[in-house]
């Protein structure tokens, strides 16, 4: 009985050593964890199961049935974080460099249809390169069949990608179909074709982080919502993260106690708004100090920055917040920022996580580079986004609402259920001089000036909204806090029926 004890121990051994000590060391050296150093970090202490420790690959090709390595190349399984359930799938860069084999597929594909049954969340470690190119077809077949899970699971459990190493092809295809994307910074990179093909094909010389580095996916391309600075920060702030996040589509959002007082006043806020409306402000100050705890997890920090989108808590329970940012273009609506916010918008509502909308938004940016990029078709993504939702909506006007984005920023008229403002709001069609201009063309400098400041008067205020209804209350800023938690209170089982339909079709 020992021998058969003894000989299940040699086998496990021999699968968690995956490529071997070499390359073990190799990853060490570039600053990587190893795939199981990944899930000890990643899950509660003790709490991982793995699946399919003895799998092996079954190809042939190139001298491959010399090269059997148990596990191959992916280690699943799952556990809790901080005792709720997750699956899980790490690549190990150290067993053919990760690469997605028909059997390494398999793998990934049970803990897909296991996370669907649980109705749980999957996260995926990528550090892979791609289809493994000794199996062909049986790769190319194998990822098909994981994208099209990712894409079927899309909306009914959360998914979230990690890229801790280099990955092309397939394993960056299945993180886009992913709910949140997080890279290491350094480390990991992205691309659907690496450096040395696009010289052959471009002529084109690149290094891997100018092509797909953190610092293009979180800034430039948007591909990423986040980047941190090793995989130890970046596994734990995974931790946070699925603290915020729902199991599934139906269980509702997480709670979690708070010492932090609902009605909790923040005096300070009345004044965060500068007496001069171009002055710009801090946003984020204003989330800090409205959250349980100023404990805020922000999505997409830096891409499309003049757009705030990220998750915090109010009476235990998570929130989505979505937040124009004076300090970045005065917080304009640019393409980026509608496709951020309008991403960030869908999924809360996939997951019925209330949005907190607070408004301050000069209108869409003008110019040709925002139309030839298609700010149309970007903005009407925001706007269709707020407008579908079905979970609670509660906006504030801290300062601006101009023009269209007025209407797109959760207001009254698409689907905002309690919409407020502070006394320092403006809510029109444009601002006072552009107005002026335009309507009263031709005038002395003196007429425009008394004409500017009658504008000013009337419109540039939230009492022209507040007359017709637009805007249920004018909040004192100390109470919004406390207002806001009443508001997501008595929403809380708002339901809202939509009509009947296959698919609704976002202009893409
Ligand atoms: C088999 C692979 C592999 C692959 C890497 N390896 N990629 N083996 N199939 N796709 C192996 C290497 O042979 C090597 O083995 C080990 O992994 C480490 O690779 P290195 O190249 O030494 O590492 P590094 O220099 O860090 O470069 C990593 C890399 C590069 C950028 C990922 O290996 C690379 O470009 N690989 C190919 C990427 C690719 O084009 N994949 C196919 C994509 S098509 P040893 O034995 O030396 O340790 C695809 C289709 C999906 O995925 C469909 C999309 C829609």
């Amino acid at each position: 009985m020992k021998d058969i004890l003894d000989k299940l121990e040699q086998r496990r051994a021999k699968a968690r050593l995956g490529g071997g000590e070499r390359r073990i060391e190799a990853q060490h050296k570039r600053g990587k964890l190893t795939a199981r150093e990944r899930i000890e970090l990643l899950l509660d202490k003790g709490s991982f199961e793995e699946f399919d420790m003895f799998v092996e690959h079954r190809s042939s090709e190139f001298g491959m049935e010399e090269q059997k390595i148990p596990g191959d190349g992916v280690v699943t399984g799952w556990g809790t974080i901080n005792g709720r359930t997750v699956y899980l799938f790490s690549k190990d860069f150290t067993v053919f460099g990760g690469s997605l084999s028909e059997t390494h597929a398999q793998k990934i594909i049970k803990v897909q249809d296991m996370a669907m049954k649980a109705r749980a969340p999957v996260i995926g470690l990528f550090d892979a390169g791609g289809a493994r190119i000794q199996e062909g077809v049986a790769a190319l077949g194998g990822y098909g069949e994981v994208f099209k899970r990712n894409v079927i699971a899309s909306g009914v459990i959360p998914q979230i990608s990690v890229i801790m190493g280099p990955c092309a092809g397939g394993d960056v295809y299945s993180p886009a179909m992913t709910d949140f994307i997080f890279m290491v910074r350094d480390t990991s990179y992205m691309f659907v074709t690496g450096p040395d093909v696009v010289k052959t094909v471009t002529n084109e010389v690149v290094t891997s982080e100018e092509l797909g580095g953190a610092s293009i996916h979180t800034t430039k391309s948007g591909v990423a919502d986040g980047s941190y600075d090793n995989d130890v920060e970046c596994l734990l702030q995974m931790r946070r993260l699925i603290d915020f996040l729902p199991s599934n589509n139906e269980t509702g959002v997480p709670t979690w106690p708070t010492q932090d007082a609902a009605d909790r006043i923040d005096e300070s806020l009345d004044t965060l708004v500068p007496e001069n409306p171009n002055k710009p402000y801090d946003i984020k100050e204003l989330i800090l100090k409205v959250v349980d705890e100023g404990d805020f997890f922000e999505i997409g920090t830096a891409f499309a920055k003049n757009i705030v989108t990220g998750f915090g808590r109010i009476a235990g329970s998570t929130v989505g917040f979505v937040a124009n940012q004076p300090m970045v273009l005065a917080g304009v609506l640019d393409s980026d920022a509608s496709r951020k916010a309008a991403r960030f918008v869908r999924f809360c509502d996939a997951f019925g996580i209330p949005i907190v909308t607070f408004v301050d938004v000069p209108g869409f940016l003008p110019g040709t580079a925002q139309e030839y990029g298609g700010l149309i078709k970007h903005g009407a993504k925001l706007l269709f986004a707020y407008s579908q939702c079905t979970v609670p909506l509660v906006t504030v006007i801290t300062r601006k609402a101009f023009g269209g984005a007025y209407d797109v920023m959760a207001s009254k008229h698409v689907g905002g259920d309690l919409n407020y403002a502070w006394p320092t709001a403006q809510i029109a069609v444009m601002g006072a001089k552009g107005a002026v201009e335009i309507i009263f063309r031709g005038g002395t400098p003196e007429q425009i000036a008394a004409q500017t400041k009658q504008y000013e008067d009337r419109f540039l205020s939230p009492f022209v909204a507040a007359e017709r209804g637009y805007i249920d209350d004018v909040i004192m800023p100390h109470s919004t806090r406390r207002r806001i938690a009443r508001a997501l209170a008595m929403l809380h089982d708002k339901h809202v029926e939509m009509p009947r339909r296959k698919h609704d079709n976002l202009p893409l």
